[in-house]
């Protein structure tokens, strides 16, 4: 496994791209199984959970290539619909293909996905969604068999806002007879890219960007190409990684609409932040503890809540985090500490007393965000830091060690 080796205290600088979004190409990649042909996804990130979710398409007979950042995806000989345990355990996103195989089959046998490094996760708003359309649902041997002979338009008001069952349950429906009205729908730029890229194969959906989607039914859809949008988290994390060592560095080819509230975060704490159309230049130093409640978008993203507090813990003043959307995102605290963070646990929310001094330590990731916050950590921490378990980052951030020493990090990776 490997590991990466940090040495702390050097200012970042200079101007670095995003890549594409891994939580817009994911869904994309399960749509391709609504329509058989070929597809071309651009600007595509080139990280572990791209390329499990290909692995998965190949299970269900896509030929699936990828190179340059560009997916070749041909669906033309999908007939299984099984996603197998041994996928699905190592990416819950993996349920995604669940709503697409029943559309196009009547059938789809999708390995329960357990529990995560964040808590519970229930796929409830998933199932009762496609139980609302029609479907049959059966749990047996840890796997959901879903059937339908039929599904039909209907009405389904989603008890909380859930990105994961709002994207199930918009495939699911846009081949159903009749019309299906989705209300209170997650709003993420991830769920509208997937809406406008439905659209694009002969989807007819209305009202993107709302709570609200409206599904007028199509007999058939087509193959289509699509571009990426920028990874609004890796965004964020650049910014962060900047902000933490007072650096100075533009960002390039993101969308500064889709960080509106992270922005504006970073702001309060005095840094300067100027954006243009497809990029975000930070600079200055922080000055004031804030406080963060996540919450689904627009509100604040609770995957930038661990590297925020990564930041915090150098901002002199108690900032306070309450986190809404998972019941335990708190894990990597403990590792922050080891640096000499000042935090203290209650329930969903944490009290940072920041400002001390961070010393560099070996430290273990947990999950995607949980390693990007210890990396963050570790630019600013003095000496050296040790993080392991970096397969974590490797799933969500395509080679965020080079793009950090690009910008004049002290970051190594040790391959095991
Ligand atoms: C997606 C993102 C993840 C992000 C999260 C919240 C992807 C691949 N992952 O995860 O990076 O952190 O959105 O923005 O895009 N819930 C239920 N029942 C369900 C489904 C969800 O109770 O059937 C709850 C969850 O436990 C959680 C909340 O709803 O408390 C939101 O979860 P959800 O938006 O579904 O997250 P994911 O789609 O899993």
């Amino acid at each position: 496994m490997d590991k990466f080796i940090v040495l702390g205290e050097k200012k970042l600088k200079g101007i670095i791209s995003v890549s594409g979004s891994k939580n817009a190409g994911l869904p994309i990649m399960a749509a391709s199984l609504l329509a058989d042909g070929h597809y071309i996804l651009k600007n595509v990130p080139d990280i572990i959970d791209i390329r499990t979710m290909a692995k998965l398409l190949r299970i269900l007979g896509a030929k699936v290539e990828f190179e340059n950042h560009e997916l070749k995806i041909n669906t033309e000989n999908c007939s299984y619909y099984e996603a197998p345990y041994d996928l699905v355990k190592t990416m819950r996103a993996s349920i995604y293909v669940l709503g697409p195989l029943l559309a196009r089959f009547g059938k789809a046998k999708v390995s329960f996905p357990g529990g995560c490094a964040l808590g519970a996760r229930p796929i409830n708003l998933h199932l009762q969604g496609l139980q609302k359309l029609g479907a049959n649902i059966e749990i047996e041997h840890g796997y959901i068999y879903a059937t339908a002979k039929k599904l039909n338009g209907t009405e389904v008001i989603f008890e909380k806002k859930s990105v994961g069952a709002t994207t199930n349950i918009l495939m699911a429906s846009v081949l159903v007879d009749g019309i299906t009205i989705l209300r209170n729908v997650a709003c993420e730029p991830e769920i509208n890219s997937l809406a406008n890229f439905l659209n694009k194969m002969g989807a007819k959906i209305e009202g993107i960007g709302t709570d609200c989607l409206t599904i007028s039914g199509v007999k058939n859809l087509h193959p289509a190409d699509v571009t990426l949008i920028p990874d609004r988290i890796e965004t964020g994390t650049l910014l962060l990684a900047a902000a933490i060592t007072k650096g100075n560095i533009n960002v390039k080819n993101c969308c500064p609409m889709d960080l509106g509230i992270v922005l504006e975060k970073l702001k309060e704490i005095g840094f300067s932040i100027e954006t243009e159309n497809d990029s975000i230049k930070i600079s200055g130093k922080a000055k004031n503890p804030i406080e963060i409640s996540t919450n689904p978008y627009p509100a604040f993203p609770t995957d930038l809540q661990a590297p925020f507090a990564a930041l915090l813990s150098t901002v002199k003043g108690i900032s306070i985090i309450d986190e809404n959307i998972f019941s335990d995102r708190f894990m990597y605290i403990s590792e922050l500490q080891r640096l000499g963070a000042d935090i203290k646990l209650d329930k969903n929310r944490i009290v940072i007393h920041g400002g001390t001094k961070l010393t560099g330590a070996p430290l273990m990731a947990s999950d995607i965000r949980a390693a990007a916050a210890l990396v963050i950590a570790a630019l600013a921490s003095e000496g050296k830091t040790e993080i392991s378990r970096v397969y974590h980052l490797d799933r969500g951030y395509e080679r965020l060690e080079s793009k950090l020493a690009q910008l004049g990090a002290d970051i190594e990776r040790i391959e095991d």
